[in-house]
């Protein structure tokens, strides 16, 4: 290095040991969260979700005077559901805006983007919905308030067996997507060491429009069922084509199909069928109760998704953990993150574990009379 370079990194690094920790430590009058989500694009009811459920934790929390006697205020960046964007957005949120914490993504592949900058830069992130396993295995900066998918693939495998006494299933994976990839991966593993045959295994590209050369190859492997780990919008079409090949077969997914936009879309080509998820506002809790009131009132009567509830769920852990930690300071707010334990959440009672996953049920969803309806509830 020139000695002229050293000086000005020596002035660079002296600048940053005062300007910076002041910054990160929540020295100015707010303390700034950082939020990403799809806000607009493909998936654009995910991160709208998210939002108004964060927002609403971050509402009622100053409202009721804030936090370290500081109010909290939330940066939030749109990611326009596309790749590249999380990154853009997670480095803008930490060196522009010095946020001491950032919350998202619903998406794995998203979180998967933006989890090593914050790993790397030490700023805790919580996604409020990312199921993928590798999400949190990117560092001990990131946690999930969410169960993972190695828990829900295994719950899928038994569901298939259980309920729908299917003995052979077939697979329509999204090679776009690592949260597709990661489930399917995970229900094959438990349903065929548990006695299921997987039959025909096909892929696809999220934003496809023609799904019927999959859907006819797969009714001559005539499943008994079709486990489909998609997102609601291809989920929906490739209902809709299903139904017109007179493909009668159940077809079974995940967390990734709830959206009201499923019904919208898929109206009576997505009746009968079933998804796993993370909660149902049906849910007879007083935490659940007061949070569908609240949400309601302040979003229009709008009836709140899963993602609305983690995405409360998300601010109210990062909240309760400022307050045990006194301090947003990044070692010791990550240290009171990972030690969350019995946290009241409106999705339900959680932990999180060495791995930072939540520890929590799951609940099965059946589409019936074009609702979304309760089936059952899985324990952890
Ligand atoms: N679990 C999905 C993922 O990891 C995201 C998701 C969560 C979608 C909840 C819908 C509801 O990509």
């Amino acid at each position: 290095m020139k000695p002229f370079h050293l000086l000005f990194a020596t002035i660079a690094s002296l600048f940053s040991l005062f300007l910076l920790p002041s910054c990160k430590s929540g020295g100015g009058d707010t303390i700034k969260v950082g939020e990403f989500a799809s806000l607009t694009g493909k998936e654009a009811t995910f991160g709208t979700s998210s939002h108004e459920g964060t927002l609403l934790a971050i509402e009622q929390v100053n409202a009721a005077g804030g936090v370290l006697g500081k109010k909290i205020e939330l940066l939030t960046e749109d990611d326009q559901t596309k790749a590249g964007e999380p990154a853009n957005a997670v480095n803008k949120l930490i060196s522009k805006d010095g946020v001491v914490a950032i919350l998202g993504e619903v998406a794995s592949s998203r979180s998967l983007e933006a989890a090593p900058i914050c790993q790397q830069n030490k700023i805790p992130m919580i996604s409020p919905a990312s199921t993928n396993p590798t999400v949190t295995q990117e560092g001990d900066y990131i946690f999930r308030v969410c169960f993972n998918d190695t828990f829900q693939g295994g719950a899928l495998a038994n569901f298939a067996s259980g309920t729908l006494k299917a003995k052979k299933v077939a697979i329509l994976t999204d090679v776009k997507s690592d949260y597709s990839k990661g489930l399917a991966k995970s229900f094959k593993d438990k349903f065929s060491t548990s006695g299921g045959t997987v039959g025909i295994e096909l892929d696809f590209n999220g934003g496809d429009k023609d799904f019927k050369g999959q859907l006819t190859a797969i009714k001559s492997d005539a499943p008994d069922a079709i486990f489909l780990p998609g997102y609601y919008n291809d989920v929906a079409l490739i209902c809709i084509q299903a139904k017109q090949l007179g493909l009668a077969t159940p077809i079974f997914g995940g967390d990734g199909w709830e959206s009201e936009s499923l019904l919208t879309i898929g109206k009576d080509a997505v009746e009968g069928h079933y998804f796993s998820t993370h909660c149902s506002i049906e849910q007879p809790t007083p935490e659940m109760s007061a949070f569908v009131d609240a949400y309601k009132k302040r979003f229009n009567g709008k009836s709140p998704d899963a993602m609305a509830v983690l995405g409360y769920d998300s601010a109210m852990v990062l909240v309760d953990a400022i307050k045990r930690a006194n301090t947003t300071e990044s070692a010791a707010l990550r240290a009171a993150i990972a030690a969350t334990k019995d946290f009241s959440g409106a999705s339900g009672k959680f932990s999180l574990n060495a791995d930072r996953d939540a520890v929590k049920a799951l609940v099965f969803i059946q589409i019936k009379g074009g609702k979304f309806t309760y089936n059952a509830t899985v324990n952890p």
